[in-house]
């Protein structure tokens, strides 16, 4: 009995920890809704075989459909431990584990100079922080969409007011 308390409070220790932590070094978990996901995907005009990172990507849905719907490649960072095996459990429960991969990790750590398009919803201080990045790595013509917060300095190609997405294409 004792073992399965201490498990337990070493669960909720770890998921504790994770959640603050993340809450802290970029955004907390507020996952996007499928409709949002949907506009998000077709606005960077996807083609199959293309590479889409999201950066902090929760339980995988973004990813998930990238796959399903637009043929794409997908890869995952995410930071937290809960969410990051939620979503490898649900990539591999639809079979999708050769067209996704999540990395454990810091969005800020990882390289993302393979992507093709590159999809957040952060903050605005994180995607502040983040600007510099893209701009260094991401290659001329990569696209970048930002759920509710703006990439200010980056060329806007087309943004949906109602939706507050934002459409980026780095030169
Ligand atoms: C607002 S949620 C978005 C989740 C998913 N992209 C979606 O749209 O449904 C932000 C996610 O980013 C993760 N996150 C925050 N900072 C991070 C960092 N520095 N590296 C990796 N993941 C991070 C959080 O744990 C959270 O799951």
């Amino acid at each position: 009995m004792n073992i399965v308390i201490s498990a337990l409070f070493f669960l909720i220790m770890v998921f504790l920890i994770s959640l603050i932590w993340t809450n802290t070094h970029g955004a907390p978990w507020v996952p996007t809704s499928r409709e949002v996901i949907n506009t998000m995907l077709t606005m960077a005009e996807i083609k199959p075989g293309e590479i889409v990172y999201d950066l902090g990507s929760g339980d995988g849905r973004v990813l998930i459909a990238a796959v399903r719907r637009f043929g794409a490649r997908a890869v995952g960072v995410e930071m937290d431990v809960s969410r990051f095996l939620w979503s490898i459990a649900a990539v591999t429960l639809l079979g999708l584990g050769k067209q996704v991969r999540v990395i454990r990790g810091d969005f800020f750590k990882v390289d993302l100079s393979e992507a093709d398009v590159v999809f957040t919803y952060l903050l605005q201080n994180t995607n502040d922080r983040l600007k510099d990045k893209l701009r260094k790595e991401l290659r001329p013509g990569t696209r970048v969409v930002s759920n509710t917060f703006t990439f200010l300095g980056l060329p806007l190609v087309r943004n949906d007011d109602e939706l507050k997405l934002f459409l980026y294409r780095i030169t």
